[in-house]
């Protein structure tokens, strides 16, 4: 017979303050933990009305809808990616790979109140094809996007936008599936400090 493994249930219906999904368990508890639904580590890059850049990293982002290409994101309303979106009506989705790991967290231990500056964390700011926001060199990967739709929950926000652009590596684009992937170095926001990188592609049916 199989072997019946045991499930432990957690009831998010009714947060309180100190409760905070995707954690789940009692704060007081050793079981407490992060619900392992991971979201890739990306950088959004967004400008202030005086064309300011500001960078923020970001793991709570999805594709939407294909036909048109929307993505979508959650953040705080407050923080100036917020704001600026919401001015704008434009960002940039930047995705970066696991050799930039260290800076992308000292990114998001930035001051929250102000624009943070891209060179300031050693990344490169370079020009979009169709937004006035930059994009950030060092990234292998980027979605121009022009804000779409928002919804608020609470302090957060989640932002839609339609993609107008999507530019890849040469690199990536031209190589084969196996050696796309060791080179994206895609990864994910798996617990606090803690990442995991996908490096290798599997076939379903080899
Ligand atoms: C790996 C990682 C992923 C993160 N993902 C998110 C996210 O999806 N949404 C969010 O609101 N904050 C997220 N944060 C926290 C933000 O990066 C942090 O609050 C940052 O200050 C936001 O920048 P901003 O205030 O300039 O917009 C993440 C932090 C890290 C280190």
């Amino acid at each position: 017979m199989k072997k019946k493994i045991e499930k432990i249930d957690f009831d998010v219906s009714g947060l309180r303050n100190t409760d905070s999904f995707p954690l789940v368990g009692d704060p007081n508890e050793a079981t407490r933990l992060r619900f392992p639904l991971v979201g890739q580590v990306v950088l959004i890059t967004s400008v202030n009305r005086e064309k300011v850049p500001s960078l923020a990293t970001q793991s709570w982002i999805s594709i939407f809808a294909s036909r048109p290409a929307i993505v979508g994101f959650g953040c705080n309303v407050n923080s100036p990616t917020a704001k600026n979106i919401l001015s704008t009506g434009e960002f940039v989705v930047n995705i970066p790979g696991a050799e930039l790991a260290k800076k992308i967290w000292n990114v998001s231990e930035m001051e929250t109140e102000e624009n943070k500056q891209i060179e300031k964390v050693g990344l490169t700011p370079v020009k979009a094809t169709k937004l006035s926001t930059p994009r950030i060199a060092e990234c292998k990967a980027h979605l121009e996007c022009s804000l779409d739709w928002t919804k608020k929950y609470g302090d957060q926000v989640v932002i839609f936008g339609r993609v107008l652009l999507a530019s890849v590596d040469k690199n990536a684009v031209e190589a084969d599936f196996g050696q796309r992937y060791k080179y994206l170095k895609l990864f994910a926001d798996l617990d606090e400090g803690v990442y995991g990188v996908i490096k290798e592609a599997k076939k379903v049916n080899p």
